[in-house]
């Protein structure tokens, strides 16, 4: 694939640029053009027009195309992942791993196409129907973030896709590369080029002119609750319909009777899935009396065994972090643990590679007056707290404004189903650290954010339901 080929990707740096670096190297990928503010506006009046026409086309037609769009997406896996790597950090392994489920919300959505159906309802009256019918919302926006630079792009393009809808993205700054790669393809695909289009620039830039679009008709967007709090703000002259996944601060809990082993592997999962940088990483881990110290040391000898390096070296599993501000933090986070009196069992500093890398850091007796209870770290800090009972467990992991994702471990079913049903989030794992397919519901309640993306409902946020009512007389 040269990516090169496309329009907006350069080589040599000329004004209004943004500099693509690969955060394991600081080496120069690509420069990518800024959308100015009018090729903006004319990409949303061309995407209104071309939306009209692909609404029009058979929706199994539009699942063939789609699905064309996965097998190309597969066919790439290899370049895909190292274009991923290069720019965002992450492993190759992993970043394979999210090709795969990238383009599983393009196969899911493809299938989702064609069995999409109203509803006809018992009248009130005599000689009277009445039937709802769904519609495409029209023009769609997505801002994504770089944290998974292919699959949140298509677990929002596909959905708007498969519907009848445009969509124009605004990627990352950061991880633009992967953005531009899945549009080059979709149009391989037959995706009409107006359908789905890619942009960049300042984010506030973009964002107000797609935020302020009267043709624009939804935004989703993937990212921080305060950058998700001003789109929403901007969002509301145009009264635009609104998927929000924002951040979250999961609590992981482990109790007494856990499968310890499974726990730790659970804890591994998630913790260190893209060096910590993920919105449903454990980000307190919670951890009952009579299991604590074991806990501790296991997941320390666990811990051990994470390799440290560029993604593209063989057998390396922690990336360098995205960039100095996310190393900042993770360090600012372990030093107030420190200075409150959290013990550090492992790490707890900057790679002795240099740049952006952090050592796998776990912090013991950490307690709720502590930065790391209150904020989400976005990196590879995995901080233990102890609890005794059920109750006192539960209020502490309710106790923030986000509400992503959860996890416990028990092996006991009636507690299973009490946390299941307490825990204030919108995903809960159950003996299990991964929870994100194409097929379940994803998405947070509070500060977490709307709607739900991918499972059957995921096509619901792209579509409005239209009621219709029919008098025969
Ligand atoms: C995210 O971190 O925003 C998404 C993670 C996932 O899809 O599992």
């Amino acid at each position: 694939m040269d990516l090169f080929a496309h329009k907006d990707i350069l080589k040599n740096k000329i004004e209004n640029t943004i500099e693509v670096k690969n955060p394991a190297t600081q080496e120069i990928l690509a420069y990518i053009k800024k959308t100015d503010k009018d090729v903006l506006a004319e990409i949303i009046n061309k995407a209104d027009k071309a939306q009209k026409e692909w609404a029009n086309i058979l929706s199994e037609e539009r699942a063939d195309i789609l699905m064309r769009f996965y097998y190309l997406m597969l066919e790439h896996k290899d370049i895909l992942a190292e274009i991923m790597t290069k720019e965002q950090g992450k492993p190759i392994s992993e970043a394979q791993g999210e090709i795969i489920y990238a383009a599983s919300f393009i196969k899911w959505f493809a299938q989702q196409a064609r069995h999409v159906c109203g509803d006809i309802m018992e009248s009130k009256m005599q000689g009277q129907r009445l039937m709802t019918i769904k519609q495409p919302i029209g023009v769609c926006a997505a801002i994504t973030p770089w944290n998974f630079p292919s699959a949140m792009i298509t677990r929002k393009i596909a959905p708007a896709l498969a519907s009848g809808c445009a969509i124009i993205v605004k990627s990352a700054s950061l991880t633009p590369l992967s953005a531009y790669a899945l549009e080059l393809l979709a149009k391989e695909a037959g995706i009409p080029k107006d359908v789905f289009v890619v942009v960049n620039g300042d984010s506030n830039v973009v964002s107000d002119v797609l935020c302020g679009s009267e043709i624009i008709r939804k935004l989703s967007f993937t990212g921080s609750t305060e950058v998700g709090a001003q789109l929403y703000a901007k969002c509301a002259k145009t009264i635009k319909k609104l998927s929000m996944e924002l951040g979250g601060n999961a609590p992981f809990i482990v109790f007494d009777d856990a499968n310890l082993q499974e726990a730790i592997e659970g804890i591994m999962a998630s913790k260190f899935r893209n060096s910590g940088q993920t919105c449903v990483c454990a980000n307190r881990i919670y951890v009952q009396s009579g299991i604590y110290s074991k806990l501790c040391v296991e997941l320390e000898k666990a811990m051990r065994g994470l390799k440290v390096g560029n993604g593209l070296e063989n057998g390396v599993n922690q990336g360098p972090l995205i960039n100095q501000n996310a190393l900042e933090k993770v360090k600012e986070h372990i030093a107030d643990a420190l200075k409150k009196g959290a013990k550090l069992l492992y790490g707890g500093k900057e790679h002795r590679l240099g740049g952006t890398y952090f050592e796998p850091t776990l912090l013991c007796d950490v307690e709720s007056n502590m930065l790391v209870a209150k904020e989400e770290t976005f990196g590879p800090l995995a901080p233990i707290f102890k609890f005794n009972t059920e109750e006192e467990v539960i209020a502490m992991a309710n106790d923030t404004e986000f509400g992503l994702a959860a996890y416990f471990f028990t092996q006991d079913y009636k507690r299973q189903w009490r946390l299941a049903e307490s825990l204030e989030y919108g995903m809960v794992g159950i003996n299990t650290g991964l929870i994100s397919n194409e097929v379940a519901p994803f998405g947070g309640v509070k500060h977490s954010g709307l709607g739900r993306e991918g499972s059957k409902y995921g096509l619901e946020e792209y579509m409005e339901l239209k009621y219709l009512c029919l008098s025969l007389k």
